[in-house]
């Protein structure tokens, strides 16, 4: 199976979709690590529990983001990652790393990209008073919360909604269509022209509903 590893600063709860699916067999993938900049963050717990390998590279430590990224790019080679997915790492990552891993880094936004990029897009387009929101997979550019999107999902807002309660209905989202997208990069089925993403049709099981 594709070996991908997890970059995550936060609680891990798409990190957790993602070990659950592998788990339960309707993603075709071995988790081969995860890398969290965070100590004491979430994430790191869920990976011990789950028994997969979490390595937690302190960004503070590092003097500045060339020598985190080079120190986060040699570990993930030496796990023989071929895919790395994003999931709530909050940190822009450099050119030599996207150049180490040209194509083959994805991330998750909890909004509708192009609207509302950023650490807080999310609440924004709550704020904002979008009536549909959403989260976004794309594969991942310089630019944050950029690149050829290979799915999208909508999440209608309800009338009155709390911040909170959306944020954590575009959560449920998010751990439904992130596997999804990363089954289809597993099964060789993703094509990009430009900013176009093609996916191309397979009898494979569905990896989205529950
Ligand atoms: C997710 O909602 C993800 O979309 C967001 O961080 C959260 C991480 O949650 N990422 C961004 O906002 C990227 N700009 P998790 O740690 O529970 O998976």
């Amino acid at each position: 199976p594709l070996n991908i590893a997890i970059l995550a600063s936060g609680s891990g709860s798409n990190a957790q979709a993602m070990i659950d699916k592998a788990a339960a067999g309707v993603l075709d993938v071995n988790i081969c690590c995860i890398v969290c900049n965070r100590p004491g963050a979430g994430v790191i717990e869920r990976a011990r529990k789950a028994g997969v390998t979490c390595v937690v590279l302190d960004h503070e430590e590092f003097a500045d983001r060339e020598s985190y990224d080079r120190e986060v790019v040699q570990t993930l080679q030496e796990h023989g990652t071929q895919l790395v997915v994003l999931a709530g790492y909050m940190r822009m990552l450099s050119t030599a790393f996207l150049d180490a891993f040209s194509g083959r880094v994805i991330n998750i936004h909890p909004a509708l990209l192009p609207s509302f990029p950023g650490v807080h897009g999310g609440v924004d387009a709550c704020e904002y008073g979008v009536k549909i929101s959403g989260c976004t997979v794309h594969f991942v550019e310089e630019k944050m919360d950029s690149g050829p999107v290979i799915i999208q999902a909508a999440v209608p807002v309800n009338p009155d909604e709390e911040v909170d309660d959306l944020m954590q209905r575009i959560h449920a989202m998010e751990h439904r269509i992130y596997p999804q997208a990363i089954q289809w990069f597993a099964q060789n089925r993703i094509n990009v022209w430009g900013r176009e993403v093609h996916v191309a049709p397979g009898k494979a099981k569905t990896v989205a509903p529950d």
